[in-house]
């Protein structure tokens, strides 16, 4: 998605701008542009890559020291040079960069054409700066903040901008509503950004802006201010990222080395929660609402994509330990579709980048229905994170890879942790059986370190595989989301069609497709479902189907059965879910590198769908 980074201070622009925008290309994107407050308005914008904006700027003289940059995934018209940001008002005033969707736009274009403007580019963004300038032109005593006051009024949708102006070129307004934006604070110098990534090393501490909140920002001043002129309340938050965070080192891909830190982000979730002794659990951000979720009728979870796979394993935990009803839906469909909400109801949002449109805005009407409403967050400080009464964090760090790994299996790791000591508290689970599933938590990091010490062997395995058109992936229980998830990680980055089934479902349609070109992966460790799935892969195998299965070490039977198997350690069921989908990661990591894929930033997606 959009990113934006800006720069205000007693140094030059152009090289924080640049290296913004590099930190930001995770996010997914088409095009970039800088502009300068130098001598004019400088902008240079094109279609591509970062290093071809780079190319591009060598032949430019580059002075300013106050200056925006963005990359743009396309929304409104195609990536093009001239669609690219940022865009300059038709009279040369403005530049701004923009993240997020003018839902108004027509109309407000209709408006400004009638009153003599004319446009250059498809953008609902051009549409915004020259709204600014229209207002800047009105008279002598409204300004630019005020011009980018009033313009803002008028819009309709989700926005977070920063905009420079040719009469004042000692300034940088930032503003937002539902597109996050960061501001670190340095000495002699102020930087922005969509997230905190492009900051690290620049600063630790930054201030997240509050929706419909401006600030305005020169080398030694900055000022909050809410929509209504007045001064704006803000916390400054202490960011504790290195840069070894958000580096690739040894690996080839960050997605790779993601998989690979899993046993450390999963410690890393755990740490403060799993007493040393392995007897308690404690989830200190649900302290004070833990009364509340004890008392509930129903729980509902909501997310969007892999998030919500987190959440359909959170479903099964919570329902078999704690039997408490819980209805997992996606966050786009629950908005939208008027769901029966009452005080009694705990609704918790997953979500690795906490910014997720649909996500935020399912919570926010979840809460004005009197629901008590809860956050599972990977990033510090998100918007979903400040917004709920409560939540646990994930802990997983920056997640870069667009294809989440660590943030799923940290959010699986808080799911099962909170299922665990909410069946604990509520009675249902014997204080043997709790340590036995703290215990098994406990080792969970050691047992991946073995799995992922066969990565050669898998990749062997997708080398046989590379070339398949479609896969269909099985689970049954708790391995049901695991299936969807493998299905998902396949489909988004290797571009090959994968679907996830509840094998006991195959039957009633997908069994058709299988063929001796079909893969078929099938979650088959041994649980209470054993002997169902392994009904399962024998129908598969009768039709001829390619059979890949996730088997326990040692389970010699499956292994005849099937042409390739991914071992896993033996491990209680409440925890397979983390174990099992590894070797899936890394299944879908190999194939796709395998078929020249761009493994990190996958076509058409992007790290933080802040638009719905
Ligand atoms: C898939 C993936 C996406 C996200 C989804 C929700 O690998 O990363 O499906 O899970 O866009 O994002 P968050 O968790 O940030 O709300």
């Amino acid at each position: 998605m959009c990113g934006i980074v800006a720069y205000a201070g007693e140094n030059s622009a152009c090289p924080f701008l640049i290296q913004g925008l590099k930190r930001l290309e995770y996010r997914g994107y088409d095009s970039a542009g800088i502009a300068l407050a130098g001598s004019r308005l400088q902008i240079h914008k094109c279609k591509g890559r970062v290093s071809d904006l780079e190319g591009h700027l060598i032949s430019n003289e580059l002075e300013g020291q106050v200056g925006i940059a963005h990359t743009r995934w396309a929304t409104h018209g195609e990536p093009n040079d001239v669609n690219a940001h940022p865009h300059l008002s038709m009279n040369g005033h403005f530049a701004l960069v923009h993240n997020g969707i003018i839902e108004n736009y027509a109309g407000l274009k209709a408006e400004l054409i009638r009153n003599g403007y004319s446009f250059q580019s498809e953008t609902d963004t051009e549409v915004l700066v020259n709204l600014i300038e229209f207002f800047y032109g009105k008279g002598l005593e409204i300004n630019a903040e005020m011009a980018i006051r009033l313009a803002l009024s008028k819009v309709v949708g989700a926005f977070g901008i920063a905009v420079i102006c040719n009469d004042v070129k000692e300034e940088l307004i930032v503003s937002r509503r539902g597109s996050p934006l960061v501001i670190g604070i340095g000495e002699g110098e102020y930087f922005v950004a969509s997230d905190a990534t492009p900051l690290v090393g620049y600063t630790k501490n930054m201030i997240y802006l509050s929706d419909n909140d401006l600030a305005i920002i020169s080398k030694n001043s900055l000022i909050l201010k809410t929509e209504e002129d007045k001064p704006a309340s803000f916390r400054i938050s202490r960011v504790d990222r290195t840069i070894g965070e958000i580096e690739k080192g040894d690996f080839d891909h960050f997605m790779l080395k993601e998989i690979f830190e899993q046993p450390g982000t999963i410690e890393d979730t755990f740490r403060g929660r799993v007493s040393a002794d392995r007897s308690a659990i404690v989830l200190g951000g649900l302290m004070d609402v833990f009364p509340a979720i004890l008392k509930a009728k129903r729980i509902i979870l909501i997310g969007c994509g892999t998030s919500w796979h987190a959440a359909l394993v959170g479903e099964y935990l919570i329902e078999t330990y704690a039997r408490i009803p819980v209805e997992v839906e996606y966050a786009s469909e629950f908005r939208y579709r008027n769901p029966i909400l009452t005080a009694d109801d705990v609704v918790i949002a997953i979500s690795q980048s906490g910014e997720t449109s649909d996500t935020l805005v399912a919570l926010r009407m979840a809460r004005e229905r009197g629901a008590t409403i809860l956050g599972v967050c990977n990033v510090v400080g998100s918007s979903i994170a400040r917004e709920t009464d409560a939540g646990v964090y994930t802990h997983a760090g920056i997640e870069i890879g667009v294809a989440s790994t660590k943030a799923y299996t940290a959010q699986v790791t808080v799911l099962t942790l909170f299922a665990i000591k909410l069946a604990f508290a509520k009675g249902e689970l014997t204080v043997e059986l709790y340590h036995e599933i703290i215990s098994e938590l406990a080792d969970v990091p050691a047992k991946i370190n073995t799995i992922l010490s066969g990565h050669n062997k898998i990749k062997e395995i997708a080398a046989k595989y590379k070339g398949a058109t479609n896969a269909l992936y099985l689970g049954r229980g708790l391995l049901f989301p695991v299936a969807l998830e493998g299905a998902l990680k396949l489909k988004e980055i290797s571009y090959i069609h994968a679907e996830g089934y509840a094998a006991g479902e195959m039957k009633h349609g997908p069994i058709a497709l299988v063929d001796d070109n079909l893969p078929v992966v099938v979650v088959a460790p041994k649980d209470h479902y054993y002997e169902k799935i392994v009904s399962n892969i024998q129908e598969v195998k009768a039709r001829k189907g390619n059979l890949i299965a996730v088997v326990t070490e040692g389970d010699l039977i499956l292994k005849e059965m099937v042409n390739d198997v991914f071992e896993i350690p033996e491990s209680h069921p409440a925890v397979t879910p983390l174990l099992a989908i590894v070797p899936l990661q890394l299944f879908a990591y190999y194939i796709a590198v395998l078929r020249g894929c761009n493994v990190d930033q996958p076509r058409n997606l992007a790290k933080s769908v802040t638009v719905e």
